[in-house]
């Protein structure tokens, strides 16, 4: 069974995850230009913090993830809070076929460490965004390994923002800029408390 399948139901009962959200949202409400009709991606969308929180500021959204128990939790928040501009997506920018080029924007939250090939993904991010389109990547700034307590759980220690430019220029992405959107701060499994910080890599096609 797909490791974040397994996570779905509970995802949202860590406070932790909720504020990184919310932080990350705040950032990307401050870097990027929302408009009453632009289209979003949220990808890795999981339980949908992210995508509930920028709703308000797109025209449509669109949460799209991998595992079919996280996108079922978001179709349960759409029909509890009655929300009409936001809809569900199982696809994979790993394996799956291109979607048209009809984004206006393309966002994501701590899903890029579990995917293998950054610079394919960027690659077909941007041939998914309309010209001028907007991107932000917000994910772990490079660590030692042990965010994740399953060390298997995740394909890279985060990033170092430098390579990370360097992936988004080569996919032909300009006004690359950086921010730390949050610190998320956990014990380790020997117990002692770290300090994660959470970029925002944000840029234009
Ligand atoms: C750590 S969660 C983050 C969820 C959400 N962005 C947030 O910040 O609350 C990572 C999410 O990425 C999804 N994911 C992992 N690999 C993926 C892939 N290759 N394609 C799409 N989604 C993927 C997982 O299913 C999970 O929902």
């Amino acid at each position: 069974m797909n490791y974040f399948n397994e996570l779905a139901a509970d995802f949202d009962r860590e406070p932790k995850r909720i504020e990184l959200a919310s932080e990350v949202g705040d950032a990307m409400i401050e870097n990027l230009r929302f408009s009453p009709g632009c289209q979003v991606m949220d990808y890795g969308a999981g339980t949908g913090l992210l995508t509930f929180k920028l709703q308000p500021h797109a025209g449509t959204i669109t949460a799209v993830d991998s595992s079919e128990q996280m996108l079922d939790v978001i179709a349960a928040k759409i029909a509890r809070v009655q929300v009409h501009n936001v809809q569900t997506l199982k696809w994979n920018v790993e394996s799956d076929a291109l979607l048209p080029a009809s984004f206006d924007i393309i966002v994501g939250s701590m899903v890029l460490h579990h995917i293998e090939n950054t610079q394919g993904a960027m690659d077909r991010f941007a041939m998914m965004l309309k010209d001028g389109g907007q991107i932000a990547f917000a994910d772990l700034d490079a660590e030692e390994g042990d965010f994740h307590s399953d060390a298997t759980a995740a394909a890279h220690r985060g990033f170092d923002r430098d390579e990370f430019a360097a992936h988004l220029r080569m996919a032909g992405f300009r006004n690359v800029r950086f921010s730390t959107a949050s610190v998320v701060r956990k014990p380790t499994s020997s117990g002692v408390e770290k300090e994660y910080p959470v970029f925002l890599a944000a840029a234009e096609k």
